[in-house]
């Protein structure tokens, strides 16, 4: 596991190991920790992430597991099998799905971080009427994350624009894993709400993840170590 707590982690979002591996000679595991997400675990399995893992970087395996809580809790002791650092889960799986999560990792030696997704940031409030839940996307993120740490998760993932009210309601300890953050001058792509590194950390963000601004930059450690060196202005 890294040792000095990198916030950037990384999105490996390629649809082959060859591009990815490629991008991870160019960085750090001292500087970001990566993501894994669907695209690429389902083309690649476990096999690239044991061998992303042995390049010495922390992995964040984004897989959002949602289904019964017995399934959901064996799904996460197979994820801590393989070494990784973080996972989720959605948080609209229940109270009892996510208890049963954290409660497998909880006898574990050496544990993943459990964070859950809220409400996904594709989702409007006519979409979140129409699967039958009432208020606004916000109020609900509140609420989900307000159950997902009763239930004994490390954190939520959320948007940029629920850092602030999110850390106002949750305690110091609880992490808050940010996407949408992108460089002052750097291209937004298809991110619609954004927010740069240093003033999502300065809100309270505990970790960003950070995919284009970095895995598509001309020299992609320049990039990730000037978004570092934003991060750590930031007063502490
Ligand atoms: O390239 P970019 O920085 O936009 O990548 C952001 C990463 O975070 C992608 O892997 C994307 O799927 C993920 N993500 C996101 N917004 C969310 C949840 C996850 O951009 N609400």
């Amino acid at each position: 596991m890294t040792t000095n707590d990198p916030k950037v982690i990384v999105a490996l979002d390629f649809p082959a190991v060859e591009p990815a591996l490629a991008l991870l000679d160019r960085i750090d595991p001292g500087q970001c920790r990566v993501k894994i997400g669907k695209e690429m675990f389902t083309r690649t399995g476990p096999a690239f992430v044991e061998r992303v893992a042995t390049k010495g970087f922390d992995i964040f395996l984004d897989l959002k597991y949602h289904d019964i809580p017995n399934t959901v809790a064996a799904a996460c002791a197979a994820a801590a099998d393989l070494g990784v650092w973080m996972i989720n889960v959605h948080a609209a799986g229940g109270r009892k799905m996510m208890t049963a999560a954290a409660e497998r990792l909880a006898g574990l030696g050496e544990r993943p971080k459990l964070v859950a997704v809220t409400i996904l940031t594709s989702l409007a409030k006519e979409d979140l009427t129409e699967i039958g839940y009432a208020g606004t996307p916000a109020d609900n993120v509140l609420r989900l994350a307000a159950l997902a740490e009763d239930s004994g998760l490390d954190g939520v993932v959320c948007s940029p624009l629920e850092v602030e009210p999110l850390r106002a309601q949750r305690s110091d300890e609880f992490l808050l894993v940010t996407p949408g953050v992108r460089p002052a001058g750097s291209s937004a792509d298809d991110q619609k709400r954004i927010m740069t590194p240093g003033e999502a950390v300065r809100r309270g963000a505990s970790y960003l993840v950070v995919g284009r601004p970095i895995t598509a930059a001309n020299e992609p450690a320049e990039s990730l170590s000037s978004i570092n060196a934003e991060i750590a202005a930031v007063p502490g």
